[in-house]
């Protein structure tokens, strides 16, 4: 019998009094791989949750998780780490709503992201799905991405709760990180977005912060996101991410997904029944679960439908105005239309425009470089082809090669589409280098060898090195820029749109170069923040050293003038905020967007700080000869430190400087502000490896690191003996642990019908070795029990018959 009536606040308090314990269990864990558990009978429908975020990927098959089964065609928008470079709030907003839009239209009442993880290292295989490397970009563009979805009455999932920067081993690694650089860096987006926007969900990391699992973990989960922050909404945990089930309920940790076929019920009755798990904690639960669906239920009758060409037509406006012109010698760029291209590169007619993994979108069309660009030049012109290289291999292929360089000797002008192949960067395994592959460098360096107008488009989703740059004329870098990446290029390269995208993370000179380079992605399952607070421009920056682009870079076909730099106030006490106004002008031919930055240097401080941090930036559009006034406030929050002593944001009296520019390394003006307060430092003094002269290659000693974290670094997992956390990779050494991990890898091939590609293969080779055994539990909808991985886990440890005849024991049981 279903039961029509809308849940109300006094219908969820009934409801609570009325669920059975069992019930109420049941509701704490996924009905499936997608929907939750529902009581049709009771007024509670079952809602869907859905994987993006560039996008819906709504899944046809009830099959597995990344992204391999069929999904709705739906419009595949920029990825975050090329929207980002937008630096657009409205934009963000306007892609947020139109996917929220699909989701109505599909009814999925939660799309699973913004995933907002900060950038620690640009080898991060999964960055392509994040903003930046700055917590407060991060924070801005997530905020504005929740609000747009939202808004369509969506829900979102703020993911991956916290401290969750790499792709190795992903499922069981150990963030070692201090209080200050955990709250600076690595919560302040969360803590923004949450704010600011209200995430109806938040999904856990799979990691652990400091020895504790990010799903079992209170601090982060009650104490800081609800108590501190304010969460009214549900916590769920990412797909098998569940530790200890009786622990999360305790944490805050409302929703175990997917469902693992009620593998910790019994576990949950038992401590509840026992005394270690309170009826409040779990009815807290049920309580958020019950509104979620409430919040859900409006738009879940009557239909909607999209209009797919707005939203494609938005996904061109979004690729287009984030694309990031990197390098423009001698204003090569724009193009004219009458003229010679040749167009080069296997690219720029099979475009990498979307990362892989939980985020593949199937987009509902695609516009290709070659078929946009052909479409757009004038008829007289002429555009020649050439692929040049052979993508899946880095091996060159001479007679592609060579009909390159011939169809590029006499053009013009030569476009080589080049970048990372999808095999290069993944969700699931991590990025060895930060190089290209070797056949399309040789490819740029051997047609700039023939033609001197050379047009280097880049489709990657993270940074790369760029020896060849010198040799070539323009650089466009389009990161992964959705479906209508084709027509976004074109738009670019001929100057129907003036890019305006600014880089929203460093690009090094080489994958040596970061501070986190040696601390990246750790061993044996634990990785140590031994940077602290050098992420990114914060480390280059404060060491002066070289990089190929800073953070915040980005070309313009006109340039503009910054005049009158204004504060405010000249003091202020930490109270109050004060006000930045500055003129910009457009002082080239073209109109424009200009992206102005507002970085923050504190003059002297108790504690180590980074030479400048990003609090505000403002984008303004500008006619050619137009001046327009842009203000951006600066608030507490802007000079504020988190002082570990006091465990709360302090702000020193003294003096700071105010940077404005159009990249961290460009500051076009500097003013002088005063900050009193109240407020003394009585803490310990930074260790002194973290104040300057930081070395050239970064390293911190274990002792100023113990200094920094305030307590000794736990100790690495014992591999031995074998435990529900020891990964495949550890235990297929041994007998049976090898005969475990054929089977387990047999089976999660199985899953693919057709063919694969190989950059899915290494996805389920690499997601397998990386699985602890847990996951044999969570991830087959509780086909094994948690007794029989005990049991196996007891034969793993040497001790067969006992652990034979738990498995057996409990099979004749069942
Ligand atoms: C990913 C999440 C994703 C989930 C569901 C996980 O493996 O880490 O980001 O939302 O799968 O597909």
């Amino acid at each position: 019998m279903t039961n029509n009536k809308k849940l109300t606040k006094e219908s969820i308090k009934e409801l609570i009094n009325i669920l059975t314990l069992e019930q109420k269990v049941k509701l704490c864990s996924g009905k499936n791989l997608w929907y939750l558990e529902d009581f049709e009978e009771l007024g509670i429908p079952g809602i869907m949750v859905a994987d993006g975020p560039h996008g819906l990927r709504k899944q046809v098959t009830e099959v597995e998780t990344l992204g391999i089964a069929d999904s709705v065609p739906s419009t595949c928008f920029p990825t975050a780490a090329t929207l980002a470079c937008s630096w657009d709030r409205e934009l963000v907003f306007e892609v947020g709503n139109a996917i929220g839009e699909m989701c109505r239209q599909e009814k999925v009442s939660v799309l699973l992201g913004p995933g907002i993880n900060i950038k620690r290292s640009p080898l991060c295989g999964r960055n392509f799905e994040y903003y930046s490397e700055d917590p407060y970009l991060t924070g801005e563009m997530a905020t504005a991405f929740i609000k747009g979805v939202q808004n369509q009455g969506i829900g979102t999932s703020l993911k991956h709760f916290a401290v969750n920067n790499q792709e190795y081993h992903r499922m069981v690694f150990d963030s070692i990180i201090d209080e200050r650089t955990l709250r600076e860096i690595y919560l302040t987006g969360f803590e923004m977005a949450v704010k600011n926007a209200q995430p109806w969900t938040m999904m856990t990391g799979y990691n652990r912060i400091n020895g504790i699992f990010c799903s079992d973990n209170h601090r982060l989960l009650t104490k800081i996101l609800r108590e501190e922050w304010g969460f009214n909404g549900v916590v769920m945990s990412d797909w098998g991410g569940t530790n200890d089930r009786v622990a999360g309920i305790k944490a805050g940790m409302d929703l175990e997904m997917p469902s693992s076929g009620g593998a910790f019920d019994d576990m949950v009755k038992e401590s509840l029944e026992n005394g270690t798990l309170s009826i409040d904690d779990l009815n807290k639960s049920i309580e958020r679960l019950l509104n979620l669906v409430k919040k859900s239920q409006a738009q879940l009758d009557g239909t909607y439908l999209c209009d797919m060409n707005a939203h494609h037509r938005l996904a061109r406006k979004a690729a287009a105005e984030s694309a990031v012109l990197l390098k423009n010698e001698g204003n090569l760029l724009p193009l004219k239309k009458d003229i010679h291209v040749a167009i080069v590169g296997d690219m720029a007619k099979n475009l990498r425009y979307q990362g892989h993994g939980s985020s593949l979108i199937n987009p509902d069309r695609l516009e290709t470089a070659m078929d946009e660009i052909s479409r757009f030049i004038d008829r007289e012109a002429v555009t020649t082809y050439a692929q040049g290289y052979l993508s899946g291999t880095d091996k060159t292929d001479t007679g592609l090669l060579k009909e390159a360089v011939t169809t590029a000797t006499n053009a013009d002008v030569a476009i080589v589409f080049v970048g990372l192949p999808p095999i290069f960067e993944s969700e699931g395994y991590d990025r060895e280098h930060m190089a290209m592959p070797a056949n399309h460098i040789e490819l740029i360096e051997e047609i700039a060898a023939v033609n001197d107008n050379v047009v280097v488009v880049l489709s990657n989703g993270s940074p790369i090195e760029l020896p060849w740059i010198d040799k070539v004329k323009s650089v466009l870098e389009t990161y992964l820029g959705g479906q209508a990446s084709g027509g976004a290029v074109t738009d670019v390269l001929f100057g129907v749109v003036n890019p305006s995208g600014k880089l929203a993370e460093t690009f090094p000179m080489n994958g040596h170069d970061t501070a986190t380079y040696r601390y990246f992605p750790g061993e044996s399952r634990q990785v140590q923040y031994r940077e602290g607070l050098y992420v990114g421009y914060r480390y280059f920056d404060t060491v002066g050293k070289e990089v190929r682009f800073p953070f915040g870079h980005g070309l313009s076909y006109t340039t503009f003038e910054y005049s009158n730099f204004s504060l405010s106030k000249a003091e202020i006490t930490d109270a109050e905020s004060v006000i930045a106004t500055v003129t910009v002008t457009n002082t080239g031919n073209v109109a424009g967007y200009e992206i102005v930055q507002c970085y923050v240097h504190d003059l002297e401080s108790s504690v180590y700080r980074p030479e400048q941090e990003l609090k505000n930036f403002a984008k303004v559009y500008i006619q050619p000869g137009e001046s327009r006034e842009i203000t951006m406030v600066l608030d507490r929050r802007s000079f504020a430190f988190y002082d570990v002593n006091t465990a709360d944001w302090q702000v020193e009296t003294g003096e700071f400087e105010i940077r404005l520019g159009s990249s961290s390394r460009d500051i076009k003006l500097r003013r002088r502000l005063t900050v009193t307060s109240n407020f003394s430092f009585t803490g310990s003094p930074s260790p002194d490896e973290y104040r300057l002269p930081l070395k050239e290659h970064f390293t911190i000693s274990d002792d100023a690191f113990t200094e920094l974290v305030g307590q000794p670094v736990p100790p690495v997992d014992p591999v031995y003996p074998f435990h529900i956390n020891s990964t495949m990779g550890e235990i297929k050494d041994t007998f049976f642990g090898r005969i475990i991990y054929k089977r387990a890898r047999k089976a999660a091939f199985k899953v693919w019908k057709g063919e694969m590609d190989d950059t899915t293969k290494k996805i389920i080779e690499i997601g397998l070795l990386g699985s602890p055994l847990r996951s044999l539990v969570l991830l087959t909808g509780g086909k094994f029990s948690f007794s029989e991985v005990q049991g196996l886990i007891t034969i793993l440890n040497g001790r067969f018959f006992k652990g034979l005849g738990m498995v057996l024991g409990l099979i004749r049981n069942k």
